[in-house]
This record gives structure tokens, C-alpha cells and sequence, in this order.
């Protein structure tokens, strides 16, 4: 054979199993509004830097009709490629092929590149459309799953790990992702589940769609599992784009610098802030009034409201933001607030991103319900995530800061590097209005005007706790800054905190609170 004929007919070879599972089942993946797992890669890199490797491994189950079956690239296609120039490796799933299920040569593919991103400190991206552990082939799926999980847990932490759900992902195929740092999901295209609803129904008796058990909105909105929710596959790829700008290509670099920026316009944090110390306003105006060009990137925006967590530039530079959110719930810490915060945390900490925390919050949520759910423990998450971290760690307290919610969003005993506070700061053990009912409830019960004695309790205690001075006096706070000083302090306080090191005690690893 001529050379020509060989390279015709790798030619033809590629061609055939880069159809997937066919005209048919593309055209199905189409008319539900999804792009095939070879499309998704392609929008997702730059242009022409995808390289695709392991293209004509075949499957070797022989059972259950098996023997008879060919299945392309054993229904997941894996490579290397850039995005805005940042290497990255990266897996999809193609459901068109046997619905993405995993058999063991689907797994080995996998654990190639997850192996390879390892070694070569990269960003792994992982897009899963897949039904999960592949049925005929048994055990030998089961195996797969488990050398995947094994490498998701030991990559954590040393490169990041991003999850995309584009598809009906059953079993492995969403246990994979929890084990990661970041899912993002698309509107009535994602589905998470442990098993889907015929399952369910045939155990349990138990009816629901696909999209009332796991859809997008459930799980960007109610259980937390997913990071991010778009309205289509384009704007989830916009997305991961920049996350990937924000965060560095492993545990041992810092995050990509930018030319710094101010912040856009011209908003005074002072007029965000209402007089009245009753009335909210939204944090994230704030951290816009704050970051440069006020360029924001929330994470988890629909989960937990009541804290804000995300990434914004100062200097240039990439910054982990932390905010009680005082719209909603008045910013307390409750499990999800707390279990979304701590995570977020160790996130920065691990890939050596500073944490800004801006401060404004009644403490943590009473009540039969919290309490019952575990508030202890969740709560506890926060404490262990802002005392472990060893990133520059700066907070400025805005308004309230009662109680266990001043020593949680961390405080100067969880060794902050630099508190700051603005004069409106509240800094007590709980708010007037409770702190007096208690400490002077004789004098209120027994004065001729219980009321306009409350009241003058209430008046009393304020101008004796409830403002940053006392904790000034005592070096618990720096400085008390004037709100729109706010963005210099932190620039300084992040110049010098360029070269910090905290050193801790030996260990294997802690124990944090689960
Ligand atoms: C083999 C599978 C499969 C699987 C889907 N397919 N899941 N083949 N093993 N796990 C195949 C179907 O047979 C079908 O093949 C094609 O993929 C498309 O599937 P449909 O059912 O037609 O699609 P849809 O109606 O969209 O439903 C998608 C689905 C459903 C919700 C994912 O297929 C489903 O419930 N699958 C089983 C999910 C599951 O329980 N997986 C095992 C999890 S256990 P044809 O040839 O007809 O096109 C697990 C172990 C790890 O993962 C545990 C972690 C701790």
C-alpha cells in the first residue's frame, strides 16, 4: 500500500468512529436540544487546540449481546486542549453511544486522562451525559467508578477539578462530580441523580419526572450539588471559560494576574448602605463597589442566598469573596450557608487564593429545624475552614456582628490577618434589642413605664457595645475605616500579605467537622 493509501485510510478509520453512535441516535441527542460530546469539546477549547487521544478503543464485553455490539471510542471521547490559552485535559461523555454508560474501557479512557492531568498539573474538565455504571458489563463497571473516585479524591486539592452535567446522569456519572470542585449544570438538559424514575418507582412506588427528582433548578437552587445553572449549553461553556480565568492551573501557582482595573463607575459605598441599620441592601453591590471593574463571578448564586461567595479581581489578582448576604435571611449562617461558605474556603486555601470577608450578619439560625439538621456541625465547618486556612485572610465588618456569627466569619481569634471594621460596625454578643431584655429584664419589669424603660436599656447598650469601638480598644480591629475607604485598605492589606507564611503542626490530615 502507498503511503497515500494508509493515510486514507486512518482517514477513513477516524471518520467512522467520530459518528458515535450514528445519524440516528445524533439527530435524537439533537432534538433535545443538546450537542453531540464532540461538538461540547470543541465549543468549550480554543480553536483548533483539541487533540484527541485513545479514538479506537473498542470494548471487550462478550455478555448480554455484547459480542455483537461495536461502540465508538467506547462512548467517550478523551484529549488535551487550551482554553484562553491554559492547558487543560478534558473528558465527554457521548450519550448517543449506548447512553454514555461506562464499561470498563470507557473507564480506562478516563482515568488516562485523569492520570495525565495529575501528572502534568492541569485543570481536568469532566462533561458527563451518561446513564452511569454500564449494566451488562457488571462488575468490571463498578471497578471503573471506583479507580475514577480514587483519582478524584487524590487530585483534590492539587489540581482543580470542574464537573459539567449535560445530560441524564445516573449512579457513578454523578458521584464522580460531587468528588470535584465545581458542577455546572443547564437548565432542562442536566439531570443528577443516584437512580432515575423508573427505579424509583419500581422500589419505592414513587412517581416523578426526571426534572422534578434532578434537574438543573433542583440542584443549583435546593441540594447544592451544582455550582453553576445556565439557560443553554453556550453560556455553560462562557462560564467555565471564566472560572478558568480566575483560578490557577494547580495547587503550586498562584492564579493568572490581569492588568488592574478600577472599579466601574463612580458608586459611593455610602450610598448603598441605608441609614436605617433595620434595612438590607445587597452585599453584592458592594463587592462591585470594591473589585476590579467591578467584575464579579458568583459561585452558587441560587443555593443558600444568604452568603455570597465568588471570585473577583483586586489589583489584578484573584480574590476569594466570602459576604453575608443581609437580603436574604438577614445573612445568617444555617447549615447550607454554612457547608456552602467552608467549602469555598478550603477552595481558596488549596489553590493559594486570598479571602476577603465582608461581615454583616445576626449569627447563626435558631431554631427546631436548624438544630435538628445538624446546625452544630455545619455550622462548626466555618470555624474549622477559616482557622485552617494559611491564604491571606482579611475581613471588614459592615454592620452586625453578633455573637458565634462575629468569632465564625473570620474573626481576629481565627487569626485574621487584617480586620477592619466601618463605624455602622455592631460588634457584640447578640443584637440591643435581645442583649437588654435579658441583662436588664428586673428593671424593665419593675419600672412604672416598662416600655420607655426597654427602650432606654436598649439606647444604653447600644452606646456602650454595639459599635466597633470596644473591639478597636482591645486590637480585636485594626482600623475602623470609612466605608469608601474600604477598597484601599484591602489593597494594602493584600501588598503586604504577598509573602505570608503560617506554618502548622505536622499532621496527616485533620478531621473537619462533615
Ligand atoms: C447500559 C444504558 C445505561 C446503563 C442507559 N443505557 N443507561 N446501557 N447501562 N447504565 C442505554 C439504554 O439502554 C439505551 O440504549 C440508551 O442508553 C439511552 O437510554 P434511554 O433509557 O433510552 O434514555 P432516557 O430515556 O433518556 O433515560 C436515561 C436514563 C436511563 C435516565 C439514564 O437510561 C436510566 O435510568 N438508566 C439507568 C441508570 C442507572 O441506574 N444506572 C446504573 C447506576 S449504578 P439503546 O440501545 O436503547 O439506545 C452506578 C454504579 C456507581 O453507576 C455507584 C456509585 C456509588
Amino acid at each position: 500500500m502507498s503511503l497515500k493509501k494508509y493515510i486514507l485510510d486512518l482517514r477513513k478509520r477516524r471518520e467512522k468512529v467520530q459518528q458515535g453512535g450514528g445519524e440516528k441516535a445524533i439527530e435524537k441527542q439533537t432534538a433535545m436540544g443538546k450537542m453531540t460530546a464532540r461538538e461540547r469539546i470543541l465549543a468549550l477549547l480554543d480553536q483548533d487546540s483539541f487533540t484527541e487521544y485513545d479514538l479506537f478503543v473498542e470494548h471487550e464485553a462478550r455478555d448480554f449481546g455484547m459480542d455483537k455490539k461495536q461502540l465508538h471510542g467506547d462512548g467517550v471521547i478523551i484529549g488535551t486542549g487550551t482554553i484562553y490559552g491554559a492547558p487543560v485535559c478534558v473528558f465527554a461523555q457521548d450519550f448517543t453511544v449506548a447512553g454514555g454508560s461506562l464499561g470498563l474501557m470507557h473507564a480506562r479512557k478516563i482515568t488516562k486522562i485523569m492520570d495525565h492531568a495529575l501528572k502534568m498539573r492541569v485543570p481536568l474538565i469532566g462533561i458527563n451525559d451518561s446513564g452511569g455504571a454500564r449494566i451488562q458489563e457488571g462488575v468490571n463497571s463498578l471497578a471503573g467508578y471506583g479507580e475514577i473516585f480514587y483519582r478524584n479524591t487524590i487530585a483534590s486539592g492539587v489540581i482543580p477539578q470542574i464537573s459539567v452535567i449535560l445530560g441524564p446522569c445516573a449512579g457513578g456519572a454523578v458521584y464522580s462530580p460531587a468528588l470535584t470542585d465545581f458542577v455546572f449544570t443547564v437548565d432542562k438538559i442536566s439531570k443528577m441523580f443516584i437512580t432515575g424514575p423508573n427505579v424509583i418507582k419500581t422500589v419505592l412506588g414513587e412517581e416523578i419526572s426526571m426534572e422534578d427528582l434532578g434537574g438543573a433548578r433542583v440542584h443549583a437552587e435546593i441540594t447544592g450539588n451544582a455550582h453553576f445553572f445556565a439557560n443553554s449549553e453556550a453560556e455553560c461553556f462562557d462560564q467555565i471559560k471564566k472560572l478558568i480565568t480566575f483560578i490557577p492551573w494547580n495547587n503550586k501557582q498562584k492564579a493568572r494576574a490581569f492588568p488592574p482595573k478600577p472599579p466601574k463607575g463612580k458608586t459611593k459605598i455610602e450610598d448603598i448602605i441605608p441609614s436605617d441599620p433595620k434595612n438590607p441592601y445587597d452585599v453584592r453591590d458592594v463587592i462591585k463597589a470594591i473589585v476590579d471593574d467591578s467584575d464579579f463571578f458568583e459561585i452558587q448564586e441560587l443555593f443558600a442566598a444568604n452568603i455570597v461567595i465568588g471570585f473577583g479581581r483586586m489589583n489584578g489578582e484573584t480574590i476569594g469573596f466570602v459576604a453575608n448576604q443581609p437580603l436574604v435571611l438577614a445573612g445568617v449562617l444555617d447549615t447550607d450557608s454554612s457547608d456552602k461558605a467552608a467549602r469555598f474556603i478550603r477552595y481558596c486555601d488549596a489553590f493559594n487564593i486570598p479571602i476577603i470577608t465582608l461581615e454583616d450578619m445576626p449569627g447563626y439560625l435558631p431554631g427546631i429545624d436548624q438544630e435538628h439538621a445538624g446546625v452544630i456541625r455545619h455550622g462548626a465547618k466555618v470555624l474549622y475552614a477559616y482557622s485552617e486556612a494559611t491564604v491571606p485572610k482579611i475581613t471588614v465588618i459592615l454592620r452586625k456582628a453578633y455573637g458565634g456569627g462575629y468569632i465564625a466569619m473570620n474573626s481576629r481569634h481565627l487569626h485574621a490577618d487584617f480586620m477592619f471594621a466601618w463605624p455602622t460596625a455592631e460588634i457584640a454578643v447578640m443584637g440591643p434589642e435581645g442583649a437588654a431584655n435579658i441583662i436588664f429584664k428586673k428593671e424593665i419589669e419593675e419600672a412604672d413605664d416598662p416600655e420607655k424603660m426597654r427602650q432606654l436599656k436598649v439606647q444604653e447598650y447600644k452606646e456602650k457595645f454595639a459599635n466597633p469601638y470596644v473591639a478597636a480598644a482591645k486590637g480585636y480591629i485594626d482600623s475602623v475605616i470609612e466605608p469608601d475607604e474600604t477598597r484601599k485598605m484591602l489593597l494594602h492589606a493584600l501588598d503586604v500579605s504577598v509573602s505570608k507564611e503560617d506554618h502548622r503542626p505536622e499532621k496527616k490530615h485533620g478531621i473537619p467537622p462533615f
